[in-house]
């Protein structure tokens, strides 16, 4: 019989990126991929280290499992952002893993499990990627058969002076656009109706060689990723994350376009006060930012906007707090990711006082969430009336007679599923808004 491995994903797209990728390769290799710890010979946690204490959460579950197991315990591996980080400390602060993979090791897992199954060793790699690596996953062996997401960027160069992931993620590294772009035809033929281009900050893209991208005057190299892109017919194309200072004008022009590139931008912010924004390195000031919005919303097409927020950054004051709480005012985003700061140890700002407190943390993060909540909510029930295509993605969690799925500006919109098929665009009448999601009815053809 062969070998079976588990694999358990936390944390970002991009780790469920790499868990795919993973699984492509464990079966290629002749393992056999179970859906369950339960019986599973190897199991593979792939961690996360954006939130707090995201090696703690990986300890638990390996106690959990081991005590499930009565005994029979697997051969632990820890893969991922905290592999990177921890490295061999991960031995001694749970001996029950014997595996550790880094997260540019992703193709060399079959090898690497080989190796632990021989339970006398310790097996650990944090080395670079390999120069014949492929970052390929074919159609059929996605987690999802209507959403796919596809890699273009790996790693940051930023170092905000809060964030863990130019450590754990290691220097940004472009895939060729025609890999991209044959990924996407290959996805569009086996019938997936959206991809999301994904990256810790896609409007970094810069491949080696700009060979499968037209060069277009004064358009930057993510532009023209995104453009060729669209030229695959492929029905829905969304991208996330950008980064605010590299956010180009010519990204709108490109959705303008080409009606495939979705009408939706997750802009990261993190801060409305230019002091704080100083602080964290971010290399934008509000203005700049507020520039970059102003643009996407002048758009022809109606463009929705999200955004992440940090609050409580060391040093940030009643005032820079007033700062933020204007700018979303201001914006009015679509939707908003809000998180209370906490220190990563190695980071710059962990050499700063963590000097707002819990409980004024949480005052301005409910205030935020207040706010937020509110100006959504007005948003949300604009749509009401209105008409949207809507990706029949998954049978409601609420009702069984209900499917769920996105519109093309991201928003989450439930409806009755009818005669109509999983995987299929639908338009949908909007009638009831709720906090985030929208409800509504098919519109006869
Ligand atoms: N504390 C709180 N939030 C953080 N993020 C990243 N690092 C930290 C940290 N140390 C948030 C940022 C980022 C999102 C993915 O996580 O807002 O955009
Ligand atoms: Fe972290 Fe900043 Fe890079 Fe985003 S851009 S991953 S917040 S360092």
């Amino acid at each position: 019989m062969s070998t079976s491995v588990y694999v358990e994903t936390f944390g970002c797209q991009m780790n469920v990126a790499d868990s795919e990728r993973a699984a492509v390769r464990l079966r290629d290799a002749g393992y056999e991929l179970a859906d369950k710890s339960e019986n599973a010979d190897v199991v593979i946690f792939n961690t996360c280290s954006v939130r707090e204490r995201a090696a703690h959460k990986v300890f638990t579950r390996i106690g959990e499992v081991s005590r499930q197991r009565m005994g029979a315990t697997p051969v632990f591996g820890v893969m991922g952002c905290v592999a990177q980080l921890e490295g061999e400390t991960l031995f001694e602060s749970s001996p029950a893993v014997n595996l550790v993979v880094g997260t540019r090791a992703t193709d060399r897992l079959p090898a690497l499990i080989d190796q632990a199954l021989d339970r006398q060793r310790r097996v650990i790699d944090l080395e670079e990627r390999g120069d014949t690596d492929t970052w390929d996953v074919p159609a059929a062996s996605r987690t999802s058969p209507y959403v796919a997401f596809v890699p273009i960027i790996e790693g940051c160069n930023k170092f905000c002076t809060y964030c863990i992931v130019p450590f754990s993620r290691g220097r940004e590294k472009s895939r060729t656009a025609a890999e991209i772009v044959t990924e996407v035809k290959q996805l569009r033929d086996y019938g997936y109706g959206e991809i999301h281009l994904i990256g810790q900050n896609v409007n970094s893209y810069r491949p080696k060689s700009e060979m499968g991208l037209e060069n277009v005057k004064g358009a930057t190299m993510f532009s023209r990723l995104l453009r060729a892109v669209a030229a695959t017919g492929m029905a829905r194309i969304k991208f996330t994350t950008s980064f605010p200072r590299d956010f180009h004008p010519d990204i709108v022009a490109a959705i303008e376009e080409h009606e495939n590139l979705c009408n939706w931008v997750h802009l990261p912010v993190q801060s409305g006060s230019d002091r704080i924004l100083r602080l964290m390195r971010r290399g934008h000031t509000t203005s700049d930012y507020l520039r970059r919005i102003a643009t996407i919303k002048n758009a022809r097409r109606q463009i929705a906007i999200t955004s992440d927020i940090i609050v409580g950054f060391p040093g940030e004051t009643e005032q820079d707090f007033r700062d933020t709480m204007s700018l979303v005012e201001n914006v009015k985003y679509d939707g908003l990711y809000i998180f209370k700061y906490s220190e990563r140890p190695g980071t710059p700002a962990a050499k700063l006082p963590d000097d707002v407190s819990r409980s004024e943390k949480r005052t301005r993060f409910l205030e935020l969430e207040t706010l937020q909540q509110r100006q959504q909510k007005a948003i949300y029930e604009s749509y009401i009336g209105r008409e949207v295509n809507v990706l029949a993605e998954s049978v409601s969690a609420k009702s069984r007679s209900d499917f769920t799925g996105h519109t093309t500006c991201h928003k989450v919109v439930n409806f009755p599923r009818h005669e109509l098929k999983l995987g299929e665009i639908t338009r949908i009448k909007i009638t009831k808004a709720k906090q985030n999601s929208l409800y509504g009815e098919t519109v006869a053809a």
